[in-house]
């Protein structure tokens, strides 16, 4: 082993290099090692496992064949833990928290010895806050993510988290199940530990890190709970000793033409609007800024061929059986940038030479036969949205598509839960309902709020889908002709503030424009006239720091201090 690698990279400053080696050895041996164990390269393996995270429940098992992988291969393991984010446990929202596992990713893998890093993570914000550290930190690194959980089962039928859960609530919201059977399908939505198994955020971006070249081809779909799961991280594990040898970086593997095929797959796939931000936020890292329009016309030019759901009916299983992520990347390989290169040393192209067919063309789709003939996210931008605004297309109603309706508007999310599911409330299923005050800034961390109900008194009367406009994100697993991360926020001066109950608005999915229908002078009176927002509880701490510092949406709320020196161009590129 060189001077510099293994367990003598990154010797702690004691003012005696000897010394601080000689001290280092010496706590490890506690532990039991031996020389011959502490002369060999290290890889670490971050351990995300938490109590509060199922999604992680597989992680010690991962870690073990991870191991072993490294160990085969003739170097060795040590796992170090680092922030772990779930969905359901991170208030005010696991988004205020991705940044924070960013700087502990990225400040961990720095600060500890170690040749490389495998990267695993799972649920939503933990894959692209490991992406955003590894790429800063600037060591090999590889991902490995801890697969989707299995499908459960109601009376009958397939159900999965958490398209079914929403949907469940919805039923229940609009007095079509009772309180027995909302407490039955609690217990039958997740079958297992792992991922959410429908195409929401967390697959979208296992099927990221696996398009953009960060984690092993056929790594994004296989479920948690399988030998096959368990195979990759065997195999994650002895690809790290060799990225260790080759000092292959995520900034080689990340770059414009990896990022477009990334996007070329989160269309194909359906999936989450969410990529987006992850995608600007990794791709800023590396000194690439966004170009929305870029995105909208790949969407434009990539067919939806996974049938999942939220935009499906599928669960991640049967993408599984199906032949996962290459059989899709097969299919539209006329579209990818086929010189990208991945971690496994070879190009995409050179990947998928050996990728199958789709095993199910119900699941996997052809070209001739797909689920939507182009991509399933749409770019908008108008008077409401002048830096942009995402429209999960391939979620929305066609009917509600090209609209222009009355104004319905909540100043907050307060405002809209306590008036929302009053009867009173002046609303009708043709209005078009608009939140402020969530985005990056105005929540804080832009909570998955976008989804907002249906009022119930419409709910009930068996209205299922509305226009529906906000500054925040919705959830990958969720649906519905909802417009989001307009930008600017409300709370920083953005047109959506200006929005008053009873204006009029119009979406148009062809002409991808968002306009509020006032005059421009009118505009510029009632954004002059705006009280400024005050974030609340952020006169300290991480508060005070995410406030001052999360950029919009379209910089993917990254901290502007973390953001990478820009000048490489923008990404993705459009053919
Ligand atoms: Fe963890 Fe859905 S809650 S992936």
């Amino acid at each position: 082993m060189s001077e510099n690698t293994g367990l003598r990279s990154g010797l702690t400053d004691y003012g005696d290099v000897g010394f601080s080696e000689f001290l280092r050895k010496a706590f490890i041996k506690g532990a039991g090692y031996t020389d011959e164990a502490l002369d060999r390269p290290v890889v670490g393996i971050i351990n995300t496992s938490s109590g509060f995270n199922p999604c992680h429940g597989n992680v010690d098992q991962l870690i073990d064949a991870v191991s072993r992988g490294v160990m085969m291969s003739g170097a060795l393991p040590i796992a170090f833990p680092t922030i772990s984010i779930h969905e359901s446990f991170s208030q005010p929202t696991s988004m205020f928290l991705r940044n924070l596992m960013s700087m502990d990713t990225e400040e961990m893998i720095r600060a500890q010895p170690m040749d490389a890093v495998v990267l695993i993570g799972g649920c939503d914000k933990t894959v692209p806050a490991q992406l955003m550290g590894a790429a800063s930190a600037g060591i090999p690194a590889i991902q490995l993510v801890t697969g989707p959980m299995l499908s459960g089962g109601h009376r009958g039928t397939v159900v999965g988290a958490c398209t079914d859960c929403r949907q469940f609530w919805g039923k229940y919201r609009a007095d079509e199940i009772d309180q027995d059977e909302i407490e039955e399908v609690n217990s039958r939505l997740v079958g297992s530990v792992g991922t959410c198994t429908v195409m929401g955020t967390a697959s979208t971006m296992a099927c990221v890190a696996e398009a953009i070249g960060a984690a092993l081809p056929e790594s994004a779909t296989a479920p948690a709970v399988t030998a096959d799961r368990m195979r990759i991280a065997e195999q994650t594990g002895a690809r790290a000793v060799e990225l260790a040898e080759e000092g292959l970086t995520l900034d080689k593997v990340v770059t414009a033409e990896s990022i477009t095929n990334a996007f070329r797959v989160v269309h194909a796939i359906g999936g989450s609007t969410n990529a987006v931000v992850h995608l600007a936020a990794i791709a800023g890292r590396l000194g690439y800024t966004l170009d929305l329009e870029a995105i909208d016309t790949i969407g434009r030019e990539t067919p939806v061929l996974v049938d999942l759901k939220p935009s499906g009916e599928g669960y991640m299983e049967d993408f599984h059986r199906a032949g996962g992520l290459p059989a899709v990347m097969r299919e539209i390989s006329h579209l990818l940038e086929a010189d990208a290169l991945t971690v496994t040393g070879r190009t995409i192209g050179e990947e998928l030479e050996n990728a199958r067919e789709s095993y199910d063309h119900q699941v996997i789709r052809t070209l001739d036969n797909p689920v939507a003939a182009v991509g399933g996210i749409a770019v908008l931008r108008g008077n409401l949205a002048p830096k942009g605004a995402i429209l999960k297309s391939s979620a929305a109603s066609k009917e509600l598509s090209e609209h222009t309706g009355r104004a319905v508007v909540f100043e907050n999310s307060k405002d809209m839960a306590e008036r929302i599911d009053s009867d009173a409330l002046d609303v009708a299923a043709d209005d078009i309902i608009v939140l402020k005050n969530i985005g990056p800034v105005g929540a804080p961390g832009m909570p998955e709020a976008g989804y907002i109900p249906i009022p119930r008194k419409l709910a009930r009367a068996g209205v299922k889908d509305m226009v529906r406009i906000s500054d925040g994100r919705m959830s990958g697993t969720a649906f519905g002709t909802i417009v989001l991360h307009v930008s600017p926020e409300s709370a920083v001066g953005g047109p959506l503030g200006a929005v008053r109950t009873g204006d009029r608005i119009r979406l148009s999915l062809e002409e991808r424009s968002i306009e509020l229908l006032i005059s421009d002078e009118e505009l510029a009176t009632r954004l002059e006239q705006a009280v400024p927002h005050v974030a609340e509880g952020a006169e300290r701490g991480y508060r005070k720091l995410y406030v001052d510092e999360v950029t919009q949406a379209e910089e993917g709320l990254d901290f502007r201090f973390l953001q990478g020196v820009s000048g490489k161009g923008t990404a993705p590129l459009a053919k």
